[in-house]
């Protein structure tokens, strides 16, 4: 399968459209208001209120025919559904891991399996803890440490496993904890903190083998392990015959468990789980879930989610599916490229990654420049687009490693938005960057405890 190559050619859709939501460019002075309301802050933005909504690739995603299909089979018994059973073959069959925990989503899963595990003093390396992962660690009194290699940190290095773990730092990591200090490892598929960057199976094989050594469990955060295995099939030497499903099983035969978020790569507007091979923590798990979230044959879902689910986990695994998905954001990447616009490279697998350093490089960190870019991206043409940097994981939010990369997310939902609309969010974000010098700074006016950037409000700044 070829990697989708620079030439801007949108990629040609593997489906076409049954159902359609209108959609409306709000006025200048209506996004001046909407901007103003919303303490410039777009997570307080009305959906009405947005043109192209790339603010997450999270629960966004249009369901097939098939999935809406088989929300109608839902069997919505409070004990012992259909559903559940299908869901749980589903998940047994990809990831052959035993032992299937359902949670509303990936957040949910995340508070069952490390209240469990997490404990005051302990540490919890990852390549790159998402924010939700990293509130849950620090909560349970743990440290989230960061891990990734120093590639990861270099916007321009073309590595093609910029999600990889930094082998030496973990083993040195790893050797001096004492018993039980590193309750476990997490990998995050692909790392979305530095860009939607794929992990390598190699580089997966050898944190495995450090776990083991030092008998501690090895747990994915599989959000979007089809696209990631999709880096692996394109990228990686030697794996180029193999079906997505086949790279899966390697991938998920090296961890003790993991944490699904299926609102990325189970194609479902909501849903996700814990999976284990641990008998006795699934045991515990059910009953923190029971208490959470719902029984264990619904985890806080209705039924026919979790049948959505059951379909949706495999539709992502599908080639052309796939191909077209990375092939939008490589076709984004390629009008930016051309335009200049700065951006992390290569491109991931859900999303564009602005480098606001190069974009905004007159605008102190005091004056909020990724924020700042947020907010003139809406202005110019109705995109929302989300702050990651340090507005998202500050030093106030508790994660431990290299200050983070200053970004910009144009998250893509998935077999939502046509190329012409992502052509149209390119212009908006060429026209920008080339008046960067009229972008005016932000100041922070109000900053909840935890997980600021949900809720902050920000205004102009007088400078
Ligand atoms: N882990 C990763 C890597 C994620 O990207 C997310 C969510 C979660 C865990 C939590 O899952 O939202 O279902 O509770 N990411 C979304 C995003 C919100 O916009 O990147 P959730």
């Amino acid at each position: 399968m070829p990697e989708p190559g620079p030439s801007a050619r949108p990629p040609i859709e593997p489906y076409k459209a049954k159902v359609v939501e209108p959609i409306r460019l709000p006025t200048p002075a209506e996004r001046e208001a909407a901007l103003a309301r919303a303490g410039y802050n777009l997570f307080n933005l009305l959906s009405d209120e947005v043109y192209i909504d790339l603010l997450t690739d999270s629960g966004t995603s249009a369901m097939s025919d098939r999935q809406w299909a088989a929300m109608m089979v839902g069997d919505e018994s409070y004990a012992g559904s259909r559903n559940f059973q299908r869901f749980e073959s589903a998940v047994k069959e990809l990831t052959g891991f035993p032992h299937i925990v359902p949670a509303h989503q990936g957040r949910a899963a995340e508070n069952l399996l490390f209240s469990l595990l997490v404990r005051p003093g302990t540490k919890v390396p990852n390549n790159m803890h998402f924010d939700t992962t990293q509130t849950h660690v620090v909560r349970n009194g743990g440290a989230a440490v960061n891990l990734a290699v120093d590639e990861a940190y270099d916007p321009d290095s073309l590595h093609p496993f910029k999600g990889n773990m930094d082998v030496g730092r973990l083993e040195k990591l790893l050797l001096g904890a004492s018993a039980g200090e590193v309750p476990l490892v997490l990998m995050t598929l692909t790392n979305n903190t530095g860009g939607g960057q794929p992990v390598s199976l190699e580089n997966l094989t050898a944190v495995a083998g450090i776990c083991r050594a030092h008998s501690v469990p090895l747990y994915l955060d599989m959000c979007r392990w089809a696209e990631n295995a999709y880096f692996i099939r394109v990228r990686e030497p030697g794996q180029g015959g193999r079906s997505i499903p086949e790279i899966g099983r390697s991938l998920f035969d090296l961890a003790d468990g993991a944490t699904m978020s299926a609102k990325k790569d189970g194609l479902v507007n909501i849903g996700g789980f814990v999976a284990t091979r641990d008998r006795a923590l699934a045991e515990r798990l059910k009953e923190e879930l029971i208490v959470f979230e719902g029984f264990p044959t619904y985890g806080g879902l209705a039924r026919r989610d979790l049948e959505a689910m059951a379909v949706g986990l495999w539709e992502a695994t599908d080639p052309a599916y796939l191909a077209h998905r990375i092939g939008q954001v490589q076709y984004l990447a390629d009008l930016l490229g051309e335009a200049g616009v700065p951006f992390l490279k290569p491109p991931g697998g859900h999303g564009i990654y602005l480098d606001v350093r190069r974009f905004l490089p007159e605008l102190p960190k005091s004056e909020l420049p990724g924020q700042a870019l947020v907010v003139e991206l809406y202005r110019e043409g109705g995109v929302r687009t989300v702050e990651v940097g340090s507005i998202m994981f500050g030093e106030s939010e508790g994660g431990h490693g290299p200050p983070p990369l200053e970004l910009v997310r144009l998250a893509i939902p998935r077999r939502v938005y046509s190329s012409a609309q992502l052509a149209y969010v390119a212009d908006v974000v060429a026209r920008v960057y080339r008046r960067r010098g009229s972008v005016r700074g932000l100041r922070m006016v109000y900053a909840p405890e935890r997980m600021r950037h949900f809720t902050a409000r920000f205004a102009p700044s007088s400078g």
